[in-house]
């Protein structure tokens, strides 16, 4: 297989992963990094193990032997790195939320078409096996007609008023911020697992910390700040919501997202209600998917690929009671997205499940979107699709 080199800008909690991820394919060279400057891109370079480092994002996407450009940087440099990797013709595998607005989105959807290259969202938890199983059974009808798509995506990393992240800041994370953040990924999953979009939203949003003690330097997610030089800001986003969303073909459900509860780390959970059967799973049991019936015992099926559907297997990369977690899940990804590219296949062509386009990261901000617009209006039904049209 030819080799393909990578460049990753953003070399921060997650980036790290992706560089992770992408040396376990066994074809992929990561090249370089850049960060904001060149002494930090060095450092983390070193750390990392990466031969080149630089301190801005167009030198990378000018390096020659750079394909593919990672963008993991905070959400307001999104539009700028991508439109720079893209006039180069770079492949562009975007970290989530894809931009701060669906406006924003649009055009780098447009731009990616326009360039005729692969682009990606790293929606990660498509790549759990378990995730794959639900989506085939669905798929075949073994659930029967579907009526019911509930869950959460629950956090505790900023319950504190101590806790802080750029995310907190509008012109840093958008509007939104657990929301974006992380109710981004439980709308793909569902619409994901599901096979039908999300095409309406009511919302009431809550910001439970209103004033945080904001650390002089910055901190990485899920880690707490230096306990020096500290000023009290005032918070305007979301950490807490409650959402009620309908689906095309009539299916009707809720989710919680919320980065302000204590006790749940990365929490996120969805449940299918269906004529026949549910299905349940957990990101923190992620080994496990629990099918309810009424007629029948329940179950808990467990992640063993001797026992899932083929397309769910090609997942699994270990035998049953041997845990897969999400790192694993995040390579699934990778393995999907790279795989792709190292065969020559065209941004139209049919691509793999867990290959997550700029078209599923626009219809998500389509729908935080809508989310906001709600939450505005006093929690009204809005239209995802209309929300898109009015801002354009
Ligand atoms: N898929 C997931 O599960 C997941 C998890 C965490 C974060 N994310 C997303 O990844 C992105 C990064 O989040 P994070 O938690 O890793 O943030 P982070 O703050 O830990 O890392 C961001 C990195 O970008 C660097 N950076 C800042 N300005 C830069 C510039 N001008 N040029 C190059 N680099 C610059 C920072 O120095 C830092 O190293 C966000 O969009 C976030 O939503 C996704």
């Amino acid at each position: 297989m030819k080799r393909i080199g990578m460049g990753l800008v953003g070399p921060g909690f997650v980036g790290a992963h992706h560089i992770d991820a992408v040396r376990r394919l066994g074809f992929v060279d990561v090249v370089a990094v850049a960060a904001s400057s060149e002494a930090s891109a060095r450092k983390k370079a070193d750390a990392l193990g990466v031969p080149k480092a630089y301190g801005s994002y167009e030198a990378l996407a000018g390096d020659p032997d750079v394909d593919v450009v990672h963008n993991t940087t905070p959400n307001y440099l999104h539009v700028p790195v991508i439109l720079a990797a893209l006039a180069r013709h770079k492949h562009v595998i975007s970290d989530k939320p894809l931009a701060m607005t669906a406006d924003a989105a649009r055009r780098l959807l447009d731009a990616a078409a326009d360039a005729g290259v692969v682009h990606a969202v790293t929606f990660n938890y498509r790549g759990n096996p378990l995730v794959q199983q639900a989506r085939e059974m669905i798929a075949g009808g073994e659930l029967g007609d579907v009526h019911f798509v509930h869950g959460a995506y629950l956090q505790d990393w900023l319950l504190e008023d101590t806790d802080f992240s750029w995310r907190l800041e509008p012109e840093k994370g958008g509007e939104s911020s657990a929301v974006g953040d992380i109710g981004s990924h439980w709308c793909d999953l569902v619409q994901h697992v599901a096979g039908r979009r999300i095409v309406e939203v009511l919302a009431d949003l809550t910001t439970v910390v209103g004033t945080r003690l904001r650390p002089s330097t910055s901190t990485e997610a899920f880690s707490r700040g230096a306990d020096t030089g500290r000023e009290a800001v005032s918070i305007r986003s979301e950490d807490l919501a409650s959402v009620l969303v309908r689906f095309e073909g009539g299916a009707k459900g809720c989710v919680s997202v919320g980065q302000v509860c204590a006790g749940h780390k990365n929490g996120l959970w969805f449940e299918v209600n269906g004529r026949r059967a549910s299905l349940r799973w957990l990101q923190e049991r992620q080994n496990e998917l629990w099918i309810g019936r009424r007629d029948g015992a329940n179950l808990s099926l467990a992640k063993d690929p001797s026992l899932l559907a083929r397309s769910a297997r090609a997942y699994a990369h270990l035998p049953g009671g041997h845990q897969e977690g999400w790192s694993d899940a995040f390579c699934n990804v990778m393995r999907d997205i790279y795989t792709f590219i190292a065969e020559g296949r065209r941004p139209g062509d049919p691509r793999p499940p867990a290959f997550a386009t700029f078209e599923d990261g626009y219809h998500a901000a389509c729908v935080v979107d809508a989310i906001l617009e709600s939450h505005r209006r006093g929690a009204v039904w809005m239209r995802v699709d209309e929300t898109v049209m009015a801002g354009r």
